[in-house]
């Protein structure tokens, strides 16, 4: 489990380095590293990312990367896909208690005993999930993916997708598949109000929503354009509308703001007043813990290699299906 966000791995030293972006630079030369960032990082984060993505994207980047450190910028799931596909590199998280709350939403044995309920089933896995469970499935997918995985598999072959469920259902209605469906989510994109989304909609006529595919049905059929992030980010660079109500992670809104810096930006706003359209596990990662991560080499990914290798044969699926 990695909920324990009051418990943080790193202390950080009081002589950091006055430029940090460019001793970053420095340790990533000395090191031989590559950065990999989500883009639900700390906007300084992706300042100093060689490569930002989706967890598609990343997971591409991680298979071809010939650097001999990863540094990964996002949470223990995605290091640990890192590590999956790279027995022999180094790979680092900058805190090691940024974990997921849709991965802890489903636990190995209970994922075993829904498994066994299913015998004929194949398992596809949201890669938002732990190596546990991965180990457990036939084949990996990201939300830029699922739709198209699910479509290649023969219609007789019955299949569980796990772990979250609104992914599974909107994968189901676009693919006309049933899908048994685990019941877990993400405390991020089950945030946002309908109501308060809709008022939105009313002070700006002319803003589309746009949302990712993890949000809840109600927001989703608000929805002018539903996609995983690198999608998100490119329909709103291509679309003639001017200004876009935006229902996934508030971290993404840098890039679009980048890309389009002539267009509006709104976050969809959550139920209550809070920061909760960041996620907290993302948001534990710093540029000053990144640094001391390249610095002192740890907190390192491990794995039991058994694991790695179940794990590593649905990861390689996905990715044969993705090309
Ligand atoms: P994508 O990276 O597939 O857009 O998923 C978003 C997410 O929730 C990552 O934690
Ligand atoms: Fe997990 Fe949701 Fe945070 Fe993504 S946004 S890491 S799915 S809790």
């Amino acid at each position: 489990m990695f909920t324990q966000l009051s418990s943080p791995t790193v202390s950080l030293p009081r002589d950091l380095p006055h430029d940090l972006f460019e001793a970053i630079a420095d340790l990533k030369r000395e090191l031989n590293a590559v950065i990999l960032a989500h883009y639900y990082q700390d906007p300084d984060i992706q300042d100093v990312a060689d490569f930002l993505g989706d967890s598609l994207g990343l997971s591409q980047q991680a298979a071809q990367t010939d650097a001999d450190v990863i540094v990964f910028a996002g949470v223990h799931f995605m290091a640990e896909t890192a590590k999956i596909l790279n027995p022999n590199k180094l790979v680092l998280l900058p805190d090691l208690n940024a974990g997921c709350s849709l991965a802890d939403s489903c636990p190995p044995d209970a994922f075993a005993e829904f498994k066994a309920k299913h015998p004929d089933h194949l398992v596809i896995s949201y890669i938002n999930c732990t190596a546990d469970i991965k180990a457990m499935s036939d084949i990996i997918c990201t939300s830029a993916n699922a739709v198209s995985i699910v479509r290649q598999i023969s219609v007789d072959q019955p299949i569980i997708f796990a772990p979250d469920r609104n992914l599974g259902k909107y994968v189901s209605e676009q693919s006309g598949r049933d899908l048994v469906l685990w019941q877990g989510s993400c405390m991020v994109h089950e945030t946002f109000s309908e109501k308060k989304m809709v008022q939105l909609q009313i002070q700006y006529p002319n803003a589309e929503v746009i949302a990712h595919p993890e949000c809840e049905p109600a927001v989703l059929r608000h929805a002018n354009y539903i996609g995983s992030t690198t999608a998100l980010l490119k329909y709103c660079q291509q679309s003639a509308s001017q200004s876009f109500i935006v229902a996934t992670e508030a971290g993404i809104l840098h890039q679009m703001a980048k890309a389009a810096p002539h267009k509006q930006f709104i976050p969809a706003p959550p139920m209550s007043n809070c920061a909760c359209n960041e996620c907290p596990h993302m948001r534990l990662n710093t540029l000053e813990k990144l640094y001391l991560a390249m610095k002192n080499r740890t907190p390192e990914i491990t794995l039991p290699e058994a694991t790695r290798l179940a794990a590593l044969r649905p990861m390689q699926r996905m990715l044969e299906m993705s090309v």
